[in-house]
């Protein structure tokens, strides 16, 4: 019986670690994300690729380590965020000026085509201090200063990205976007990115704000199937992802949402099942010698 007992600790031991490191690993995280992206729609539509080297994690007064698309209310956006970056791994070196972007991409199936309204963004940004690194804005030129979301009554889970690029010394700001304090206005993000020379995008999250019930169909050729999706939690009781979920349900997601999603998530079920198994067989083994 006692070599039975330290078998099945030492079969739980890497269950336990396995899953520890899962869901806090770093680049599991920002495969979370990617799939989050790709799963919402703001990859493609407002973003061709994403192909972060960093996990950016945002913070509001009393709603920290948010999953990415958290459904969040007016109030708990209204105060300016917190955001922190990881990098990747210890050859990702996150050094220089960066820019930071908040911009509404509106709900799934939006144009963003027509344009964005940017709620924040300030160049010269600057990372401080050691991993989890510090997005300090206080050196930087706040263009438009942090607007808190507050989507239209009715108009759906808007999908709130904010995006930190890196900054190179040939960055040009462009006209109409030069200055401080210029108001929230609709810009054209990838316009912005293009002409200014940004780039490349270092990392990437998002939450979803969403006013009243949505009034509109959205687009059927969505591409979320939530349920395929590590599920985000919810401070406000009803989960964004969900209702997003629910009222694309009846539209068939199109088979390159399907491909995005089953590639990047599966891994905690495979962990899962290998630690099982793992655990499974040397109990079994503790039994046979028995
Ligand atoms: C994982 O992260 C959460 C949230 O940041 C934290 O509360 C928890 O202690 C972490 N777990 C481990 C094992 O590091
Ligand atoms: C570290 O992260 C970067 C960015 O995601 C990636 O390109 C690179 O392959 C990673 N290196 C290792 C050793 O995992
Ligand atoms: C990073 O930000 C946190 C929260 O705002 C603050 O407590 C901490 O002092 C900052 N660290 C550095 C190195 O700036
Ligand atoms: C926004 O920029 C993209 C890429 O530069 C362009 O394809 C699109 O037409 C622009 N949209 C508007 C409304 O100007």
């Amino acid at each position: 019986m006692v070599s039975l007992s330290l078998l099945v600790s030492l079969a739980i031991v890497p269950f336990v670690v396995g899953q520890a490191t899962d869901t806090n690993n770093t680049q599991f995280q920002i495969e979370a994300i990617q799939a989050h992206f790709s799963g919402a729609g703001i990859v493609p539509s407002l973003l061709t690729t994403f192909d972060p080297e960093a996990l950016l994690t945002i913070s509001y007064d009393g709603v920290s380590a948010l999953t990415p698309g958290q459904a969040l209310t007016k109030t708990q956006v209204a105060p300016t965020p917190v955001l922190a970056v990881t990098p990747a791994n210890s050859t990702v070196s996150l050094t220089g000026s960066f820019t930071l972007v908040m911009a509404d991409a509106g709900p799934v199936g939006t144009d963003e085509t027509q344009g964005q309204t940017r709620h924040w963004l300030v160049n010269g940004v600057t990372l401080t201090g050691s991993a989890p690194l510090n997005v300090s804005t206080t050196d930087g030129v706040a263009i438009t200063s942090y607007a808190g979301p507050a989507p239209a009554q009715g108009s759906g889970a808007h999908r709130y990205v904010i995006l930190l690029y890196s900054q190179p010394s040939s960055f040009a700001a462009p006209q109409g976007l030069d200055t401080a304090n210029t108001p929230v206005s609709v810009f054209n993000l990838s316009d912005y990115v293009k002409t200014s020379g940004l780039g490349p995008l270092v990392a990437a999250n998002y939450i979803t704000v969403e006013e009243g019930t949505a009034t509109f169909t959205p687009s059927s050729t969505a591409p979320v199937a939530t349920s395929t999706l590590p599920v985000p939690a919810t401070s406000t009781g009803g989960s964004s992802a969900a209702s997003t979920g629910s009222k694309t349900g009846s539209a068939a997601p199109t088979s390159t949402g399907n491909a995005q999603q089953s590639g990047a998530i599966p891994k905690i079920s495979k962990t899962f099942s290998v630690e099982v198994l793992f655990m499974a067989g040397l109990a079994t083994i503790g039994f046979l010698f028995n």
